[in-house]
């Protein structure tokens, strides 16, 4: 059986460069955590069902469970950290907190990044369409409706309760 070597791989993470050798199966999960120290990266099921490891990546939400770090070479990845200069994950961060939309707070980065990506391009989305939205990542603790409350109140402008 033929082993594959390790491989080199740089990936931007929050804006810095983090190199390291990995071995071709190593997770971007793992390489974040593990690698870069993004412990706000949370592994939940790591197996792409509960959608709490989820990052931008080149733009894109991707759950990073299921993406090699090798796939990642030379993209740019943002994190719940990462992201927190913006704006938009400020109101997010500070709705969620005034809708109790947090409380083991294990689903959240995840949430937010999802919840930020979706607001980006859907400005004004009706409920069910936030609902839609967060239909990848799983919360065992608020039952939703308070985390649908808290992305609501940031498309409607508002961030008191
Ligand atoms: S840890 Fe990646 S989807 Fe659950
Ligand atoms: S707040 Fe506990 S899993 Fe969502």
């Amino acid at each position: 059986m033929e082993i594959m070597n390790e491989v080199k791989v740089t990936i931007n993470v929050n804006g810095q460069q983090v190199t390291a050798t990995v071995a071709p199966e190593e997770s971007l999960l793992d390489f974040l955590r593990n690698r870069a120290g993004a412990t706000e990266v949370k592994c939940g099921c790591n197996k792409g069902d509960c959608g709490t490891c989820t990052v931008v990546l080149d733009g894109q939400t991707v759950k990073s469970c299921l993406v090699l770090a090798a796939q990642a070479d030379n993209k740019q990845v943002l994190t719940v950290k990462g992201l927190e200069k913006e704006q938009l994950m400020q109101d997010l961060q500070v709705s969620f907190a005034n809708h109790g939309a947090v409380q083991c707070g294990f689903c959240t980065p995840g949430m937010l990044v999802t919840a930020k990506t979706f607001l980006e391009k859907n400005p004004q989305p009706s409920r069910q369409e936030i609902r839609e939205a967060l239909s990848g990542n799983l919360c065992r603790c608020t039952g939703y409706q308070k985390i649908v409350d808290a992305v609501a109140a940031v498309a409607a402008g508002k961030n008191d309760k």
